[in-house]
């Protein structure tokens, strides 16, 4: 097969496509022919060198894909080959195969294309399990999430307004403020010009900058209020005020998908099917997808997402490339 490989770690010209073994199913895996994968933050991380595949993961980059069932390993029950599916992975989805574990294949939504499908694993997995199962967002709570025009945040958007929650997210330009609008959200916050502690207090917030907003979220903290941070945009360390913590009975919690053990994402994949497939099988909830590059192109795809000149998801495709 044809895989990107990180050759170094470095800018995007390292993200080369190249030949590369054929991934063989093992017990309780399936083997995927991929239609498509999707960038995340994460996958740039990876190709600077500050985020290795955990340990069993395969080299190759790409937290989601999604395709065919070419092959089944043994002990694959409840799956078939020719069924066409999307995979949370804990890498290797920018490639045109990939083994992944039966427990972690969704399939396509109906209503939405195989390639489309490649969009909603890692965000609708990341967005379920830390604002809904962990910081249990309720109808009626106020919502903010940061970078509402991330792949993430057009998720989140949706999820929470589908929810009853009062949605606020931030945003950088103007135009993304008015897509992230129409998605559903009931106020944007512009972080180069505003402030977002004085948009009021939230019930819940979904963080990707780190230690930059630590101290500003837990001020825009309601009392109960729970901070989920899932990205460090903004750096790793800072100063925590657990007095302004203590006062307001609030949480703050960090969590990570990519590394959790197998039965937890496979738990939170269950919940997905369950909660979030339903929403985008009504066509209530949708997959924002920014542009469709060939594969061979991811690369230019980082430098897309680098320079924030996307609202959404990037896919790569393997077709014609
Ligand atoms: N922990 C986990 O399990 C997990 C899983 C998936 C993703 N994540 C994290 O979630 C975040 C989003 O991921 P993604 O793949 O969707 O990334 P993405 O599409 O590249 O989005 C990055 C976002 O950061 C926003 N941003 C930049 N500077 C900001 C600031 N000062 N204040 C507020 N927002 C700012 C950008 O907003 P503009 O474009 O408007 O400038 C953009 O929306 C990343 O930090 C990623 O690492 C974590």
């Amino acid at each position: 097969m044809r895989a990107i490989s990180i050759l170094e770690p470095g800018g995007p010209e390292v993200l080369s496509w190249q030949e590369a073994p054929d991934p063989v199913p093992g017990p309780g895996e399936v083997l995927l022919e991929v239609a498509a994968g999707a960038v995340n933050r994460a996958d740039v991380l990876q190709r600077l060198g500050f985020y290795p595949a955990p340990e069993g993961a395969p080299e190759h980059p790409g937290l989601e894909a999604s395709g065919t069932i070419s092959a089944i390993g043994p002990g694959v029950s409840g799956w078939s080959v020719g069924d066409q599916v999307c995979a949370l992975l804990g890498g290797g989805g920018y490639a045109e195969k990939v083994a992944v574990a039966q427990e972690l294949l969704l399939p396509v939504p109906a209503g939405l294309s195989v390639i489309e499908a490649a969009a909603l694993p890692e965000v609708a997995c990341t967005v379920w399990s830390n604002v809904f199962m962990l910081a249990g967002l309720k109808p009626g709570e106020r919502f903010l999430v940061h970078g509402g025009g991330s792949g993430i945040g057009t998720m989140a958007v949706q999820l929470a307004k589908q929810h009853g929650a009062e949605t606020v997210c931030t945003v950088g330009t103007e135009e993304k403020a008015r897509r992230c609008v129409e998605l559903g959200a009931d106020q944007t916050i512009n972080y180069r010009t505003e402030d977002f502690v004085q948009a009021g207090e939230f019930d819940v917030i979904l963080d990707n900058m780190g230690a930059k907003y630590l101290d500003r979220n837990i001020s825009a903290l309601a009392p109960g209020g729970r901070l989920v941070v899932i990205g460090l945009q903004g750096g790793t360390k800072a100063e925590l005020n657990l007095g302004k913590l203590l006062s307001k009975r609030a949480s703050v919690h960090a969590t990570s998908l990519r590394a959790r053990p197998l039965e937890e994402r496979a738990a939170i994949v269950a919940s997905v099917r369950e909660n979030v497939w339903p929403l985008l099988e009504a066509g209530i909830v949708r997959p924002v997808i920014d542009r469709v590059l060939p594969m061979s192109q991811a690369g230019e795809a980082h430098q897309v997402m680098e320079s924030s000149g996307h609202f959404g998801k990037i896919l790569l495709k393997t077709g014609e490339s």
